[in-house]
């Protein structure tokens, strides 16, 4: 099979198109032939070398939307429309960039929908992302109002429009301001310019502070994003856009404010359920959820949607199909 193989750690350039063997089915896993799959900025840091414990050369892809070709021992069916996430894959196992992958049963959801490849390939690790950081990071409620540090990425515009629609205000930042308008008409009501610090616009605007955060842009700025949660509030740890894993002067009685909660989201599959990801499925089929997909790759143009990935043009989702039949 065709597959894009990362040889070593680097820059887009690393990722090849290359004939690989093809897996081979075996009891509890699923043989997926792929249709399409979204790009994630974990997989820019595996590609750089930056994920623990991932060897090389790998198909690097975390996610995967196509049809089972094989399933023994599990209840899927050969034809069946399944989306894959997680897991393991393209980490501890070859994974999306490629025709086929074999991922474990328990990453794959069973789908029935009719749309198009590449807006469904948009969604299953996005949903998973954001409905996990919601509800088990953030434990919103209706009411609340919630800062999402890194606003224009996909997590953060799929995140406002969800987060919207449960009844809470978000205030929404970027750091350009070209993308203001786009956050407006993805629902944001408050739009914060990021210079590096928003305590003091996040604090005229709810001088207690805001009931929630999603830090998306990590620890280069989570020490300024506790600032903003009122006593109460939780801070959640989804995201690392901005590239550094560790804060190397933290003092947690003057950095963690009295009364607000830090914690992270790490996704896994299992954290949402089949019904759920149906249901957004079939919200988006019926136009009552919006995919904010900006941009569609062919397969031979991998290593081009890495470089479109770092170059931090986009506000949403890119998706590469594989096959669009
Ligand atoms: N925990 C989990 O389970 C999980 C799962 C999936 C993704 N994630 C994480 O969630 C984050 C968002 O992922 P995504 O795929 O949605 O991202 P994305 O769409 O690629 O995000 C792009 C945006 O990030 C902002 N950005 C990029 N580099 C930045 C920097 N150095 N400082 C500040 N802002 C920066 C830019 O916004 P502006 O130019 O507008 O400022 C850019 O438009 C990533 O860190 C990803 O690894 C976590």
């Amino acid at each position: 099979m065709k597959a894009i193989v990362a040889e070593e750690p680097g820059t887009p350039d690393v990722l090849v198109l290359k004939d690989i063997p093809k897996p081979e089915a075996r009891p509890g896993w699923v043989l997926i032939k792929i249709k399409a799959f979204g790009l994630n900025r974990a997989e820019l840091f595996t590609r750089q070398g930056d994920s623990p414990g991932v060897t090389f050369p790998r198909v690097l892809g975390i996610e995967a939307v196509g049809i089972v070709q094989a399933a023994p021992d599990t209840p899927l069916t050969p034809g069946q429309t399944v989306a894959a996430t997680m897991g393991g894959m393209g980490r501890q196992f070859n994974g999306s960039y490629a025709e086929y992958t074999l991922v474990p049963q328990n990453s794959v959801f069973a789908l029935k929908t009719d749309l198009d490849w590449a807006t469904l390939g948009a969604i299953p690790e996005m949903f998973q992302t954001v409905v996990g950081s919601l509800n088990i990071g953030l434990e919103v409620s209706s009411g609340q109002t919630l800062l999402i540090r890194g606003g224009t990425s996909s997590i953060g515009m799929t995140t406002a429009r969800l987060a919207k629609d449960m009844g809470l205000t978000i205030l929404s930042t970027t750091r350009n301001p070209n993308k203001v308008a786009k956050l407006k008409a993805n629902g944001v009501d408050h739009v914060i310019l990021d210079g590096g610090s928003v305590v003091k616009r996040v604090r005229d605007l709810y001088p207690n502070g805001v009931d929630r955060v999603l830090e998306l842009i990590g620890t280069t700025t989570l020490l300024d994003s506790l600032k903003t949660a009122k006593s109460g509030g939780i801070v959640c740890m989804t995201g690392i856009l901005g590239g550094e894993w560790i804060i190397s002067d933290f003092t947690p009685m003057d950095d963690i404010p009295t009364g607000v909660k830090l914690t992270s989201y790490a996704g896994k599959a299992s954290n949402i359920t089949p019904e759920s990801l149906q249901a957004f499925i079939d919200d988006v089929a019926a136009r009552r959820q919006i995919v904010n997909l900006e941009r569609t790759f062919r397969f031979e143009e991998v290593a081009d949607a890495h470089r479109y990935m770092e170059s931090n043009q986009a506000s949403g989702k890119l998706v590469v199909v594989v096959d669009d039949n």
